[in-house]
């Protein structure tokens, strides 16, 4: 574990996304891209970047049909080392670093509260009334059956809790139905849904702001499981150790990064809806289908001169959004476990292949009867597990989790159905479960299983092989050259 202390505290925090391109650029990790077009091409090319080791981060411009300067960025936080880039870390620190320093700056850090300011270079153009036009941005089309051009994918969507002071910020995907019109898609239990919901039920609009090119790091932090009642503006500030600057929306009063990129300002009525998706989804597939959704009737629009569009477009697990989750959503779930009061867990994997969500691993050093199946359930249920998931597994300390194969190998060894097995009905789902029929969509089932050594008798199981987690990563580290083809240091 990184010692808290040594932790480089925003040190190398930056502001907004031109400075963050600045950095990436640095490292060799940001490809420009000329003349692909909305309708097709960059939805294919970010459908090949996302599935490939290695690939950069790709800004579009001159897309046929808008003013040069007017762009896309795709694939940001698709490879660790722009993701430690994004948290303001040193693009070489190792994974396990990076994902140590994310769990104890959460236990560490102190929500911080915004900074509101008069100015900021989002104000650079502000349309209103009859200047509103949304297609004025050159949203995608990203994959090849989608309902509509998607503009809001790797986006920040703000609303504000009636009831409360909290505002929320959570990615939820945005449709552009016409100029002054746009989809809002949330699902049923995310904290947009639950402040959407009760303005609907008041018969009052929804007001909203949505962030659809900004900093990668409220995009990060929008998209992930974050607590009820916390704002993730707070929660940035908290995570860099510095607020963050906002100015207040014209219409909704609601905050506004002041160095967005390109905000959308509105409201949503509760009886105002059209037909949203089909969309690809991060299961992979089209599951939700379409269906009467709110549209957000859109007041007002700021943006930068040459604004960019920050593109995340879902795709077949792992894509871009999974990439980072894997360590992100790994370390929250680990903490959250620990935070319930289960000891001992040394470890925690959402698998990449599930969407860090439908395949998630756990690891324990048992201490206890029980312990086993405590773990399991709490890691199934608790905030960052609990949506969607499917299958979580829990495994004795010398597995390591990150490895498909050996999760399943402790599996085939170490369970038998009869007593290793429980399924928890009526869980958490909602409209993108693809395995759920369409009729039928809110709840679906858990598998959990128990692939420790059973407490009973687990000093007369046969001992392992080998190696453990820290066996091998020492190995490799000693040893991995010789993969590499590079000489020893
Ligand atoms: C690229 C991307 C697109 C997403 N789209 C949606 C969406 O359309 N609707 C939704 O409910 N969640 C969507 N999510 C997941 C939420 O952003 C995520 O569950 C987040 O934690 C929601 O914030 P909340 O916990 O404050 O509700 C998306 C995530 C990513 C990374």
């Amino acid at each position: 574990m990184v010692d808290i202390a040594e932790r480089p505290t925003g040190i190398r925090s930056y502001r907004g996304l031109r400075e963050w391109l600045e950095r990436v650029q640095s490292i060799g990790e940001l490809r420009a891209v000329k003349g692909a077009t909305w309708q097709e091409d960059i939805g294919r090319v970010a459908e090949m970047l996302t599935h490939t080791d290695g690939a950069p981060a790709v800004l579009f411009d001159e897309i046929p049909g808008y003013p040069r300067g007017h762009r896309v960025l795709v694939n940001s936080n698709g490879e660790p080392r722009r993701l430690a880039v994004t948290l303001g870390l040193d693009p070489d620190i190792s994974t396990e670093g990076l994902m140590d320093w994310f769990e104890h700056r959460m236990d560490a850090m102190e929500p911080m509260p915004v900074r509101y300011v008069d100015s900021g270079p989002v104000l650079e153009n502000v349309d209103e009334g009859e200047d509103v036009n949304v297609l004025k941005f050159p949203a995608p089309f990203w994959h090849k059956e989608d309902g509509g051009r998607y503009i809001g994918t790797g986006c920040v969507d703000i609303t504000k809790d009636p009831d409360s002071d909290w505002v929320n910020t959570g990615t939820y995907r945005v449709m552009v139905h016409d100029e002054k019109r746009v989809g809002l898609y949330i699902s049923p239990g995310k904290h947009g849904r639950i402040h959407r919901d009760k303005y609907f039920a008041r018969g009052e609009a929804l007001p909203v702001v949505i962030v659809v090119g900004g900093d990668p790091v409220f995009f990060i932090a929008s998209s992930l499981e974050i607590g009820v009642g916390v704002s993730e503006f707070e929660w940035v500030g908290g995570l860099r150790g510095e607020p963050i600057e906002a100015i207040r929306g014209r219409h909704t009063g609601l905050p506004i990064p002041a160095h967005a990129e390109i905000v959308l300002e509105g409201f949503a009525y509760p009886n105002n809806k059209l037909m949203e998706g089909p969309f690809g989804e991060w299961t992979g597939y089209y599951a939700s289908g379409s269906r009467e959704e709110p549209v957000v009737d859109v007041k007002a629009v700021y943006y930068r001169n040459d604004p960019i569009i920050l593109g995340a477009p879902p795709n077949k697990p792992p894509y871009e959004a999974h990439r980072y989750r894997i360590y992100l959503r790994s370390a929250l779930l680990r903490r959250e476990i620990r935070l319930a009061g289960v000891p001992d867990v040394t470890a925690a994997w959402c698998h990449g292949v599930g969407g860090c969500r439908l395949l998630n691993a756990v690891a324990i050093k048992q201490r206890y009867p029980g312990h086993a199946r405590q773990a399991l359930h709490v890691a199934s249920q608790c905030r960052a597990g609990a949506y969607l998931g499917r299958i979580v597994v829990v495994v004795d300390d010398d597995v390591d989790v990150t490895d498909l194969d050996e999760v399943m190998w402790a599996v085939c060894t170490r369970s038998d159905p009869e007593r290793s097995i429980d399924i928890i009905k009526r869980a958490w789902s909602g409209p993108l479960d693809p395995a759920i029929p369409p009729d039928q969509k809110g709840f679906n089932s858990r598998l959990l299983i128990d692939a420790c050594r059973p407490w009973e008798w687990r000093d007369q199981f046969p001992p392992a092989i080998g190696p453990d987690p820290v066996y091998k990563r020492e190995t490799r580290e000693k040893w991995g050259w010789i993969l590499r083809g590079d000489e020893p240091a």
